[in-house]
């Protein structure tokens, strides 16, 4: 499937489809988060708990996952949303997960509105530091 990288609606809509699928039985707490990839295929994830509560996978880790099983690239629009279907900001860890993939320029939406990486994870540490 794919999306139109200047609609966000349909890109928000899927992320709120994800969201159906996720497993929060601890939480309670829902979340699906959308993609779309440099040659415009779609990514989804949702988030998926465990009864070791440190070891829940935030939605973005099984978005990652499917955009290097489906054949890698970059990440180049990205939002996440609750079960309430409202915008979520990325925690810290997947931000650090979603510049690894989309770099500085990845577009997301926020609850500030369209904003690009370089803002939401300013002065990011990543593969550029490391001398390989
Ligand atoms: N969660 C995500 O899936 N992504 C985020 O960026 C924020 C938090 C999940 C993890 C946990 O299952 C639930 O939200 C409550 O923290």
């Amino acid at each position: 499937m794919t999306v139109e990288p200047g609609d966000w609606e349909a890109l928000r809509a899927a992320a709120v489809e994800a969201a159906s699928h996720a497993y929060a039985p601890y939480s309670r707490y829902p979340v699906g988060a959308a993609a779309i990839a440099d040659d415009g295929r779609l990514l989804q994830g949702c988030n998926v708990e465990n009864a070791a509560y440190g070891v829940v996978l935030c939605a973005e880790c099984g978005l990652v996952s499917q955009l290097h099983i489906t054949g890698g690239g970059r990440l180049t629009h990205f939002v996440c949303v609750n079960g309430e279907g409202d915008v979520i900001m990325p925690c810290g860890r997947c931000r650090q997960l979603l510049y690894e993939n989309g770099g500085r320029d990845l577009l997301l939406m926020t609850v500030s509105g369209v904003r690009p990486m370089s803002e939401v994870l300013p002065d990011a540490f990543g593969p550029e530091d490391l001398n390989i």
